[in-house]
Formats: structure tokens, C-alpha cells, sequence
């Protein structure tokens, strides 16, 4: 068994999930196209339909009127979305729309405080459990929101950005410079540059039109099948028309440090964003490094399958500086932790981060996802190199951003 091809993915879920909150801003028709209609983003889509936005969905193609917001008539569910929860809250907090917010277990033991502090110190009434799910706006933000603390969460960055794009007074946001920033490339997309030295400055704006784009392949989703061409002997793919956003490339930067061939060609600009083919191949001689402070940031969604990579990779990959994996769909440090050394990998868990020695022999075990999507898919593909029948397994759970994990790796395992 091996993997060989050529693939294109469907389009990032970070950018998705933001095309249609700008969209939903805009008194216009926008055109998505190639969008991510994982459970994720069908989650987003859900909440702005049901706040009176007018969606429609063909083909992975979405035409979305805008500027329309309402307060719904009954609550609105994140179900397991992160994004969808803080990126709305800022939306409606900013728009002044009453809602009710609920999500799944999962999500309602995630933190809401960093998005509902700055909310409420700018004037927003918001009610909540102690900070997380469930949480009721009662009514938005009165004035600007200053955020002088920079903060690492591209998620909370975005937020206050759109409930910025509410407020006739300028916000201005800090932020740490590793963070995302697919928001503020698709405003200055829109002809609107919120960029201000170091901070972020933004206010209510009229978008004169609506905007048509189409969305590069999603680069987390990607990470798992690069990993699996480097893990198994013969392989080799190209994804065509990938997002190679330099705040999202972490997780290539890296392997190519660990000794991964990967080829990157056909850069070009599409939509603000960058975009690229990218060829892999079976890389057998890994050798481990460190992922520690800021990086981090760049690799976040990725520190799952890194995690595999280094089981096979020669010496020691220390990963620090990670707390924040502990607040993601599950702790993902525990996760990893857990799996890795059920299976006698060399392996310990500090408080921030993992340190795990390549070279083990692994044995197989009975997989706890704990509920994770990139859990389970970075061991799926552990389970593919030390099990070829992994292939013919399902995996529900990756729909919530990946949907087309297992026909993708159906289509290219040959
Ligand atoms: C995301 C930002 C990251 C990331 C998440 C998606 C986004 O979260 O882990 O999967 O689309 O802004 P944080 O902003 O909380 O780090």
C-alpha cells in the first residue's frame, strides 16, 4: 500500500467561516465558492440563516445576501464549533442583535471569557455560565473596544474585528503578530486596510458591493495526508491550489526542518491570499526538533499529526509553549499523551506541551478520540502506517472539518 495522486481540497475552513461573517455584514449578493461544508461551517451557516441571512448553497458554491441581521427566534447552536461561537458572539454583539448562544459538551467547557471581557467593556450586555456556554447577549456593544493586551487567539482577533465593524467609533485590537490573519487580508480584499502599526483599527464601514471569491484548499486538512505520504514507503502526491498563508504554514515549515521533501511551486496571489501546488513525497529520514513559543501559533491545528510524525522521526521533538492545546476541542496534550503511550511510545506529558523520542515500536490499541476530529484523524493515519486496513474504516468524527477525509484517501491509496 502506498499513496500516489493528485488532489484539490475543499476550501479553508478559517476562511470560510469569515467569508460568510463578512458576507453577512454586506447589503450585497457575495459568490463563495469552493467553501468548506464541514459541520463546522454548516454550523456558521445555520446560525447567520436563522439570524435572518439569506444563504444558498449549491454545489459547494454559496450566494449570501447580507445585512440583514435579526435576533433569532430561538437559540442559536455552535455545536462543536469554536470559530462559529466567538466569531458570531462579536458579529451580533456588534450588530446590537439579542441571542442565545448554546454548544455541544465539548465546546461549552471551552473558555468565552476572552471574548466576552473586551465585549462588556465596551458596553455589551451579555450573560453567560461563569464565561462559557450558554451565553445570551441582551444587547451589544455602546462604544469602542480596546484590547491593549495582545492577544494570541486569532479567534478572539477576529471577534472584536467584526463587532468593531458595528461601532461608529474606531477599536483598536492588539495582537500577536503569529496569529492568523485571513480576517484582516479579506478586509483589505474588500478595500478596507485595518492595519495600524502594531494594532488593529477598525469601525463601522459601507461595503459598496459584494465580493466574489473562491477558497484555497484547506492546509490543516492537507497536513494529514503530507503526513501519510512521508510516512509510507513509495509515495507521493500534489495538492493543487493550497492556502499558503505564511501564518499558516507552520506545520510544512517544520517538517521541511525535520527532512520532509516537500516542493512547493505555482505561488501565486488569489483573492489577498496565498496560494500554491505543493508536492510531497516518502521521506525516510526524519529527524526530530523543538516546537516552542510563538511558533507554535503557527502550527496549532497541526500539533496532532506532528505528534505522530515524531514517533518516526529520529531523536527528541519537544513541544512547549502549547497550553493553549489544552483548551481545544479536547486537551490535546492529554489526547496525545494518552494514545501515544497506550501504544509504548516513548512519550511524556509537561504542562504546556509533549516530549516525545522517536524510534519506538508501536503497537496497536484501541484509539481514544476523546471526541476530537484532529485526534482521530492524526491516528488514522497512525493507524494506516502500522495497519493498512485503517482505509476501509469510516470516520464519522471528520466531518467536523474534513469531510472528505476518508474518499480523499480512498481516491489517492493505491
Ligand atoms: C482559528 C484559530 C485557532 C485555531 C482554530 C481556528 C480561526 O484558534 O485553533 O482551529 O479560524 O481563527 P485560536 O484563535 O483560539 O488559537
Amino acid at each position: 500500500m502506498k499513496i500516489e495522486g493528485l488532489i484539490y481540497l475543499r476550501g479553508d475552513k478559517s476562511i470560510s467561516h469569515r467569508a460568510l461573517f463578512f458576507g453577512a455584514l454586506i447589503k450585497h449578493t457575495s459568490i463563495i465558492k469552493n467553501i468548506s461544508l464541514c459541520n463546522d461551517v454548516t454550523a456558521t451557516i445555520n446560525a447567520l440563516r436563522q439570524c435572518n441571512i439569506n444563504i444558498k448553497i449549491k454545489n459547494n458554491i454559496v450566494e449570501i445576501l447580507g445585512g440583514t441581521l435579526k435576533s433569532p427566534n430561538s437559540f442559536l447552536n455552535m455545536h462543536n464549533s469554536g470559530t462559529t461561537a466567538r466569531l458570531m458572539l462579536g458579529l451580533m454583539a456588534g450588530q446590537n442583535i439579542r441571542a442565545k448562544f448554546v454548544g455541544d459538551n465539548s465546546l461549552s467547557l471551552r473558555p468565552m471569557g476572552r471574548i466576552l471581557k473586551p465585549l462588556t467593556n465596551a458596553g455589551a450586555n451579555i450573560i453567560s455560565n461563569d464565561s462559557f456556554l450558554p451565553i445570551e447577549i441582551l444587547s451589544g456593544i455602546t462604544k469602542s473596544i480596546v484590547l491593549k493586551e495582545k492577544t494570541k487567539s486569532a479567534q478572539v482577533k477576529s471577534s472584536l474585528i467584526l463587532a468593531a465593524l458595528g461601532q461608529k467609533e474606531k477599536s483598536k485590537i492588539c495582537y500577536n503578530k503569529f496569529t492568523r490573519n485571513h480576517s484582516e487580508i479579506f478586509l483589505d480584499y474588500l478595500g478596507y486596510n485595518v492595519l495600524e502599526g502594531d494594532a488593529i483599527v477598525a469601525h463601522n464601514i459601507q461595503f459598496n458591493q459584494g465580493f466574489n471569491i473562491s477558497i484555497p484548499g484547506d492546509i490543516s486538512n492537507a497536513a494529514f495526508i503530507i503526513a501519510a505520504v512521508i510516512l509510507i514507503p513509495g509515495s507521493s502526491i500534489t495538492i493543487t491550489n493550497l492556502l499558503n498563508n505564511n501564518l499558516r504554514n507552520g506545520f510544512i515549515n517544520l517538517i521541511k526542518e525535520m527532512g520532509a521533501y516537500i516542493h512547493i511551486k505555482n505561488s501565486s496571489l488569489k483573492y489577498g491570499e496565498q496560494v500554491c501546488d505543493l508536492y510531497a513525497e516518502y521521506s525516510p529520514n526524519l529527524k526530530n526538533i523543538n516546537l516552542t513559543g510563538d511558533k507554535v501559533i503557527t502550527a496549532i491545528d497541526e500539533i496532532p499529526i506532528l505528534a505522530i510524525l515524531a514517533t518516526q522521526a529520529k531523536g527528541t521533538m519537544v513541544i512547549d509553549d502549547a497550553k493553549e492545546l489544552r483548551m481545544k476541542e479536547t486537551d490535546r496534550i492529554r489526547a496525545i499523551f494518552y494514545n501515544l503511550n497506550n501504544m509504548q511510545a516513548n512519550v511524556r506529558e509537561t504542562d504546556s506541551g509533549i516530549v516525545i523520542k522517536g524510534g519506538n515500536k508501536l503497537y496497536n490499541t484501541i484509539i481514544n478520540d476523546f471526541g476530537d476530529h484532529r485526534i482521530a484523524m492524526a491516528f488514522y493515519i497512525l493507524d494506516l502506517l502500522l495497519n493498512n486496513e485503517t482505509i476501509n474504516k469510516k470516520l464519522e468524527i471528520a466531518n467536523v472539518s474534513f469531510p472528505e477525509f476518508h474518499q480523499t484517501l480512498k481516491e489517492v491509496v493505491v
